[in-house]
């Protein structure tokens, strides 16, 4: 309740303008957020690189409003890749197609595909590669379009599946056997209940199946998730579908169970790290208030003392 809350809340122009007005939410999204320039984003990588973690970098932004917007976005993501060096063993970067351009009315589609193939190219120039966020239960269709097309030219190129969609199972079957990099993770967006799975333990139990779905597929699982039955479960079906630490990742998010990402690591897991940078960090600070009430009380306590 209090997520489908605060998510419905956040649309609002008016709460917007308040939270990154406000002089706290800077310290809250720090703990959250890399920082505003490439050069944070890059300096954390190289924090992670020396703990053993690796990282797939955001560029923040979504529901891009023109061509000219999308293709900076794009810009933003060359230059970053260009800047790599020998970070790009550890890196590679996560795109959200509207940041590119999907939902522009006009040519949505073909600007987001155009401006994914370019960052594709510059992440293959680097030694890299990327994956393509997914968003809202309406992208869906057009985001695994993009990622059928893509995936010709780079078979390597990542997608999201989200396990709170009843889809989701489905998906995960075609994207398993087409031997693709997934990463499964529970879904952060708002989706009708004809749609999506509304009970936390729905959600967990779509996440099970659909992660016993892409460990005994032919692709790469990338089990995006803080959720310590979850990352168990991923240990014991990796051991029982026989893949090695090299065949599957553990992924999460920058800030959250830092301790225990390091522990993975150490453990010999291979561990990334999703590291989000850039000014535009609304949406991405209100579906993590969102998703966990320690979060949203997080801000809470930093607003009531004033820092
Ligand atoms: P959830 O939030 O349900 O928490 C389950 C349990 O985990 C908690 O009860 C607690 O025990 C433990 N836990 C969680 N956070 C903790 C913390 N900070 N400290 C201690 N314990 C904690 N979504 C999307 O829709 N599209 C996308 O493309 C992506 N991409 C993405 C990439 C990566 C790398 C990650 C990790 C996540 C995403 N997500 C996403 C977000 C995802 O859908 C989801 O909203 C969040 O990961 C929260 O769900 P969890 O699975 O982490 O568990």
């Amino acid at each position: 309740m209090l997520r489908q809350a605060l998510l419905a809340a956040s649309a609002s122009t008016q709460i917007r303008q308040l939270v990154t007005t406000l002089p706290v939410s800077r310290d809250v999204v720090a703990r959250f957020v890399a920082g505003d320039t490439a050069d944070d984003a890059l300096a954390a990588i190289g924090r992670l690189a020396g703990e053993g973690l690796q990282a797939t970098v955001d560029y923040l932004g979504e529901d891009t409003a023109s061509r000219e917007q999308a293709a900076a976005v794009a810009d933003e993501y060359i230059a970053l890749l260009g800047q790599l060096g020998g970070l790009a063993t550890a890196a590679e970067v996560s795109v959200k197609p509207t940041a590119v351009g999907l939902g522009l009315a006009e040519h949505g589609e073909k600007t987001a595909l155009e401006n994914i193939v370019r960052i594709a190219v510059a992440a293959r120039n680097a030694g890299t590669t990327v994956t393509l966020d997914m968003e809202d239960h309406s992208r869906v269709d057009a985001t695994l379009r993009l990622v059928g097309e893509l995936r010709a030219d780079f078979p390597d190129l990542g997608c999201v599946l989200q396990a709170y969609l009843r889809r989701t199972a489905a998906d995960c079957q075609a994207l398993a056997a087409a031997g693709a990099r997934v990463r499964l993770c529970k879904g952060a967006y708002e989706a009708p209940g004809d749609l999506a799975w509304s009970g936390r333990r729905d959600v967990d139990r779509s996440y099970a199946r659909c992660l016993r779905t892409l460990m005994r597929g032919a692709g790469y699982p990338m089990l995006a998730t803080h959720d310590p039955r979850l990352i168990e479960l991923g240990g014991v079906v990796a051991a029982m579908t026989g893949r090695g630490r090299a065949d599957f990742e553990y992924q999460m998010l920058y800030g959250l169970r830092t301790a225990e990402q390091r522990r993975l690591a150490a453990a010999g897991a291979r561990v990334r790290v999703y590291v989000p940078y850039g000014s535009d960090w609304y949406g991405y600070l209100v579906r993590r208030l969102a998703e966990r009430p320690a979060n949203l009380a997080f801000f809470l306590r930093a607003l009531a003392s004033g820092h």
